[in-house]
């Protein structure tokens, strides 16, 4: 069934169908996400694959990952023998690696000036409601004339949450506006991030379709929405299940101290040496599907298909055998397939399988306040993605080798970029050095 929606049948059921969510959250349907199929859709999926997620041009941006990886674990550091909430930490991660790739730098940091637009706690609400939102059952979108009694009030949720999604959209594309008229007149502007390809591209004239504020608008949403949100449950649920279950962790902490060593970080570079953490990555797709539903078109389909104990969380299923989540193989479609398949795979794998190594690598993770591993609770949140209903919560600790030091002389090589970490007194810092 999957084979035959996504690949025989795939040009036929490319559409989305036409929700409220679409219309109100996402620009009358102009993102990629809600947007039917029609040219425009074609257009603007030709400029995510050859212009905003080439190959090339993510490895453009591999720094800015390795700079958030770092300020990741050293946040890690400084809270080690604290409790805290793990969900919190990745989704200021992710959101700052997306946000420098998409709009050039952190809007939504603290530290920049900027941070009068909107704070991060506020921006990862408006996140959470919108996933929220575009996966709610709104019963206008199946009984029309039941839709003006908006008898759970998401439509009216929707509306809040779009205008507030627009001032911040309308101030990013005004700063980059502003800054290419200052710099052209200097001939020194270049694209640095994809709110500027895109502003790029729109004055194209060749374009079949034009390409307005409104669908700039659109596509910067989905691309801060798509970069935050998935990776950040997925690398939730892979620690949840590693919580669930010490002697997989203890496997793969064995695999990266074979293969990485006791004296660096994991680089994007040593993912194909990893193959245990790869299974993991792809266990836990496989039993916490970001978006089940595949944005509707397909059902679960995916979930039953005649895996041996299909609920228990077993890597091995994965070691030694050829099922990759790029969409040839149907029974694992974390990211879907065809025409509709997710356009920043390549983005999400990256920071997927590299954020959760190092997590690996480099700490020791506890339930916090005693709790066992059987009252774990697994429960999940259904809207357009899936997260965990109970955010994670647990001990962090630096890694020790059995004899109390620290694992890590602290040194780090991450992306080529190597560094020293220094644990001293329990006052972390980063310095870049040189070996
Ligand atoms: C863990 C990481 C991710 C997962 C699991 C994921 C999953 C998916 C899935 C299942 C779909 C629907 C495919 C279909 O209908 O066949 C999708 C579509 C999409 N994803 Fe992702 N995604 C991830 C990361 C990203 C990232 C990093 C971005 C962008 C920054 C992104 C942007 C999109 C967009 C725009 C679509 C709509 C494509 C279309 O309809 O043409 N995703 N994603």
């Amino acid at each position: 069934m999957a084979k035959q929606v996504l690949k025989t049948h795939d040009s036929c059921l490319a559409g989305r169908p036409r929700t409220e969510a679409g219309v109100l959250t996402t620009y009358n349907c102009s993102g990629m996400v809600w947007s039917p199929y029609t040219p425009y859709w074609r257009q603007v999926r030709k400029m995510w694959s050859s212009e905003l997620f080439s190959r090339k041009r993510l490895e453009s941006f591999d720094y800015i990952r390795v700079e958030e990886t770092q300020a990741l674990v050293n946040g890690l550091f400084a809270l080690s023998g604290k409790d805290l909430k793990v969900k919190e930490h990745l989704a200021v991660n992710n959101m700052n690696v997306i946000s420098r790739i998409a709009f050039g730098k952190k809007y939504l940091d603290g530290e920049c000036d900027d941070s009068g637009v909107v704070s991060a706690e506020e921006f990862r609400s408006m996140l959470d409601e919108i996933f929220l939102l575009n996966g709610v059952l709104n019963i206008g979108d199946w009984i029309p004339w039941l839709g003006f009694m908006d008898l759970h009030w998401y439509v009216k949720r929707m509306r809040v949450v779009s205008e507030k999604f627009d001032r911040l959209l309308e101030h990013v594309i005004d700063e980059h506006k502003e800054r290419k008229l200052l710099m052209s007149s200097s001939d020194s502007w270049a694209p640095k991030d994809m709110v500027d390809l895109l502003l790029e591209i729109a004055e194209d004239p060749s374009l079949e379709v034009k390409f307005t504020r409104s669908n700039i608008k659109a596509q910067a949403l989905e691309l801060i929405g798509g970069g935050t949100e998935s990776s950040t449950v997925t690398i939730e649920w892979a620690i949840s299940e590693l919580m669930k279950k010490p002697m997989i962790l203890k496997k793969a902490q064995e695999e990266l101290d074979k293969v990485i060593g006791k004296e660096r970080w994991v680089e994007e570079k040593d993912m194909p040496n990893l193959p245990y953490i790869q299974a993991i990555t792809k266990e836990t797709m496989r039993m916490h599907p970001v978006a089940p539903l595949l944005v509707p078109r397909l059902a679960r389909e995916h979930r039953s298909v005649s895996w041996s104990e299909p609920n228990e969380f077993r890597p091995e299923r994965f070691v030694d055998k050829v099922v990759d989540v790029k969409g040839h193989h149907f029974e694992l479609l974390p990211f879907g397939a065809g025409r509709r398949m997710c356009p920043g795979y390549l983005l999400g794998l990256k920071v997927i399988q590299s954020t959760l190594a190092n997590l690996i690598h480099g700490f020791e993770w506890k339930l916090a306040g005693g709790m066992s591993e059987e009252g774990l609770d697994m429960e999940e949140i259904f809207g357009l993605s899936t997260p965990r209903k109970i955010p994670l919560n647990l001990e962090v600790n630096l890694i020790s080798n059995g004899n109390g030091e620290k694992k890590f002389p602290q040194r780090f090589s991450i992306l080529g970029i190597q560094g020293y970490v220094s644990t001293n007194l329990g006052v972390e810092t980063i310095r870049a050095a040189s070996f």
